[in-house]
Parts: structure tokens; sequence; C-alpha cells
């Protein structure tokens, strides 16, 4: 991560920074507004909460049409949206995409969550511990988007496949478009499935909808398919793996939380800002002055999330969980119009994830055999959180 020079060699992929990026990105904010990285091909960083606000504010300076550093992540040069459109495509499709995820359509998939969640813990409390990352958070938004997108059956595939194409972004390229190819296939034959027979899931809706008179293509719905299945799964997995490996960590709040468990929508909130998993990417669109750098056409730039979050201009005591923290505007879920459509699902499902680890689960922490391990990449997630019960 330091070079011979002394001076930071940023990489996001670094082994070391997935374990503990904090102090690093402490670092970068503390010295210079953007940094910048040779790593990938090179990249600018924005680690402060205003820049960050400020960046993503600005649509027509910076663009979604590479959201992550490499820009490959499997599936070649297309665009998938709405996450990589930008004004006026996005709006769009966002239009049509705002009413499915708004607030009032969660009701409805939280017995069913709860019911899974409650069975798959129950399978899992009797063995004297397990590994909360793999064998709970995995499942838990797989689930749910499974039921969503109307394939019960497909959580194992759905879940691995989202595991390989990140996990091997950076690193094995080939790996992770053969995964995305796979996955890409997939979505386009439920599509093909539900032209031929709608149901009430998310891509009959996508296919029978109009925006502004125009319906989508069948392409259009397979790559929202894609995305929900890219953007649904590892983010809340993610929060839920940091979330447990929190409270397997600190017997207090742990303890608190179980005491007080009208205090888990604002705890959640606090997990939510502490460890913010999503970093994302802008691309330059013309030559521009950003506080004071002079940034290049078609230059990237990392918007560390996880870092505004942190920034102590933004967020009193902010390395520290304060589980009733008041007055929480964190950033875990982005800014400006990219800002996540799936927050109400996002939301529901870790409080049921942890309202039932909590109540079926007996006190937990880490099992000092074996060892917690680390994704890395633009999703920051342990891929082992192994417990074991204390009570
Ligand atoms: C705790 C869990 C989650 C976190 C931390 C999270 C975080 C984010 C962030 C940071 C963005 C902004 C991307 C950008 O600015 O380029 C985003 C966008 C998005 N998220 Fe989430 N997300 C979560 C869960 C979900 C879920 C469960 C879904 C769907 C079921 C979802 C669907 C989306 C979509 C469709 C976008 C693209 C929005 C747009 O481009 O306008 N997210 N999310």
């Amino acid at each position: 991560m330091t070079d011979v020079r002394g001076e930071i060699q940023f990489d996001h992929y670094d082994e070391a920074f997935a374990a503990d990026p904090y102090p690093v990105l402490a670092d970068l904010r503390e010295r210079c507004p953007v940094a910048h990285s040779d790593a990938h091909g090179g990249f600018w960083v924005a680690t402060r909460y205003a820049d960050i606000q400020d960046l993503c504010s600005r649509p027509d300076a910076f663009s979604s049409r590479y959201s992550s550093v490499p820009n490959d992540i499997g599936f070649g040069d297309v665009v998938i949206p709405p996450l990589q459109l930008d004004p006026p495509e996005h709006t769009r499709f966002k239009k049509l995409l705002t009413p499915v995820f708004a607030v009032g359509q969660v009701g409805p998939f939280e017995p069913a969550a709860r019911t899974y969640v409650a069975d798959l813990l129950d399978g899992l409390v009797g063995k004297g511990g397990f590994d909360a990352s793999h064998d709970f958070a995995r499942l838990v938004p797989t689930a749910v988007l499974c039921q969503i997108l109307g394939v019960p059956d497909d959580v194992e595939l759905l879940s691995s496949l989202v595991e390989s194409i990140l996990a091997n972004a950076a690193t094995d390229p080939d790996g992770a478009a053969e995964s995305g190819m796979i996955l890409l296939a997939h979505v386009a034959g439920i599509v093909e499935q539900r032209k031929a027979e709608p149901g009430p899931d998310v891509l009959s809706h996508l296919l029978a909808s109009e925006v502004d008179g125009e319906k989508l293509s069948d392409e259009e719905v397979i790559f929202v398919g894609i995305l929900l299945v890219l953007a649904g799964i590892d983010t809340t997995w993610s929060t839920l793996s940091l979330a447990i490996h929190h409270l397997a960590t600190h017997p207090d709040d742990q303890a608190r939380l179980r005491a007080e468990p009208e205090l888990l929508g604002t705890a959640m909130e606090e997990l939510l800002r502490a460890f913010a998993p999503v970093t994302v990417a802008r691309q330059v669109i013309d030559d521009l002055d950003f506080l004071g750098q002079p940034l290049k056409q078609g230059e990237m730039v990392l918007v560390s999330f996880p870092s505004a979050n942190r920034d102590a201009v933004a967020f009193d005591r902010p390395d520290e969980v304060v589980l009733d923290r008041p007055n929480n505007r964190h950033l875990a879920f982005g800014s400006g119009i990219h800002r996540c459509l799936g927050i109400h699902f996002a939301r529901m499902e870790l409080r049921v994830g942890l309202e039932e680890l909590l109540a079926r689960v007996p006190a937990f922490e880490l099992d000092p055999d074996v060892p917690v391990t680390w994704a890395r990449g633009q999703v920051r997630r342990p891929t082992a959180v192994p417990l074991r019960f204390t009570a």
C-alpha cells in the first residue's frame, strides 16, 4: 500500500486495505482532497463527505457510464441501466423503477423473508457456531431478491454467480466474464419465460410497462434484471456480515441490542454508516478543475462512501459505533440521482436478519480458531465471519 518513497499507492483491491481500510482513508482525507493512484491504469480518489456529495450532484461533469475501476466487471462494454446511465436516459429508467421499489412495496415480502430467515437460523443454531457471512448473510438478500424476480429456487445459483463476478472482477477478468455470461443467459431465459407467461414479478412488470409512451426493449429488461441481482445481493450480504462481525467483536453493543431491541432502527443506520460497504466510480466527461486539481476527460474517479461516512467534518466521533446516534445522514446508499433504489428492501432485510439473529441465536463471539477473510474490490465484505456461541 505504501511505496518506497513513503507515498500511498492506493489500491482498493489490496488485501490489507480490504481488512481495514479506515486508516488509509483517514490519511487520504487528511492529506489530499483528490488523491491519485497508478493502480489499474490510474484513477483519482474522492474521500471527503462534502466533496463526494458535490461530485455526485454533477452528473453533467462526472458520468456513471463506468461505475467501477477497472471498468469491466464481467459484461464487456454493455451499459447496465440505470446504474451506468446519465440523464436524460437515467431519468426514464428511474421513473419506471421508483414505484416498484417504493416503501409500500416492501411489506408483502416481509412475512416470507422472516419465515425463510427463521428456518435458516433454526437449522444453524444447533451447531454450536456457524459462518455468519456464507451460511447466513449471503442467503438473506438472495432469498428476497429471488422472490422479487419470481425465481424462489435460484438462491444458490444467483449468490454464487454474484460472488464469482465480483470476487474476480480485477484479478481474473476471464473468470468474471464467464460467470457474467452465465448470469446473462440465465436472466435472459427468465425474461423469455415471462414474455410467454407473465407473473406478479418485477420482470413481468417491466415488460408490460411504458415510460413516456415507450416500452423497454427485451435487452433493457434483461440488464435491469442483472443489475438487481448485482446490486441487491452483494450489498446487503456485505452490510449484514459487517454488522454481525461488529456485534461479535463488541459484546457490549451486542448485549445492548439484545436488551433494547427498540434501538435496532437507529443501530442499523449507524452500522450502515460505520461499515458502508459500497465504493462507486465516475468518469470525467470534459477536462475540469476539481478541488484545485485538473482532471482530464475520460479519467476515472473512485468515490468512497465508506470514507465520507468517517469524515469528522460530517460526524462527531466518526470512528466510534454509537448505536443511538441521532441525525445520521450517512452516504452508505449513495448520493444524488443514483442513490440506491433498493433502500426500503435493504432496510427490511437488515432488520429481519438482525432481529431474528438476536432472538434465535445465543450470545456469540468470533471463533479464534478460524480466520476472518475479506473480499477485495469496491464492495467490502468479510467472506467468512466464524461465530461460536458463548452462552
Ligand atoms: C445495504 C444494502 C445496500 C447498499 C449499501 C446499497 C448501496 C447502493 C449505492 C451506494 C448505490 C449508488 C450507486 C452509484 O452512485 O453509482 C446504489 C444504487 C442502486 N441500488 Fe443499492 N444498495 C443496497 C441494497 C440494494 C437492494 C436490496 C437493491 C434492489 C433490490 C438495490 C438496488 C439498487 C439499484 C437498482 C441502484 C441503481 C440506482 C440508480 O442508478 O439510479 N440496492 N446502491
